[in-house]
């Protein structure tokens, strides 16, 4: 069936999780930090992920912005730099703030100029996307931002894929998802979305059931899918 709806993942995705570490480590005083900010930001990432899953498998959910912060914990634990509060602070008030990829914006409105439906799915709390969407200026080309909270469990359950079928009253093959995240990609290939998979770091693809359908570099093509 043709698409009517692109649904967006968020952190990684529109949003760049690598900027909050990178920028913190360009300002004054943040030596230690300017050395091993990516490793920091890898262990960041990695850390608030596992959290999900592990928290959507033994059912004891909590929001996004708590494993955010618990992720962050181990992480400046792991670079020696947990006595930091201060570094803390700025490196929250960062993720709050989060840059968008340049192609953003334009991408969006050409969709909307198509007459696309457009929405984020993420497992962001509804105050961490709001806050990042009014950052990025991208409010106006978004029909809605939907987030796991409505439903109490982190992706890939089914029943936050679900929301989309729900909020557009469409076909799970009538959208196409866009993930940067391979194993978010899977789930929603297994949930009967169409889907493209943004693999900036030229990863290998993920050894699971269900593949992307388009594989990118980045987020211009995405108009270009939908016929
Ligand atoms: C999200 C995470 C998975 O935005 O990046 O849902």
């Amino acid at each position: 069936m043709p698409i009517t709806t692109c649904v967006f993942d968020a952190y990684g995705t529109l949003f760049d999780v690598t900027a909050a570490a990178r920028q913190a480590a360009s300002e004054p005083g943040r030596d230690t930090l300017a050395k091993q900010w990516p490793k920091l930001a890898n262990d960041w990432r990695n850390k608030q992920l596992q959290y999900t899953w592990l928290r959507a498998i033994t059912r004891e959910h909590t929001d996004f912005w708590q494993v955010t912060k618990d992720g962050l914990d181990w992480a400046l634990e792991a670079s020696g730099l947990e006595n930091d509060e201060n570094l803390k602070e700025r490196l929250l008030q960062l993720y709050w703030e989060l840059a968008a990829y340049p192609e953003v914006p334009e991408m969006l409105k050409t969709l909307k100029s198509r007459g696309m439906n457009t929405a984020i799915l993420s497992n962001g709390s509804p105050q961490m996307l709001q806050g990042a969407v009014d950052s990025a200026g991208i409010s106006d080309v978004l029909d809605d931002t939907l987030s796991v909270e409505s439903v109490g469990i982190f992706k890939p359950d089914n029943r936050v894929y679900d929301l989309v079928i729900k909020r557009f009253s469409c076909k799970p093959d009538q959208v196409l998802f866009v993930s940067s995240n391979g194993w978010d990609a899977a789930g929603a290939s297994g949930f009967g979305f169409q889907t493209a998979w943004v693999n900036r770091a030229n990863e290998p693809v993920d050894r699971l059931d269900h593949k992307p359908q388009h594989v990118l570099t980045n987020l211009t093509a995405i108009p270009d899918l939908i016929h």
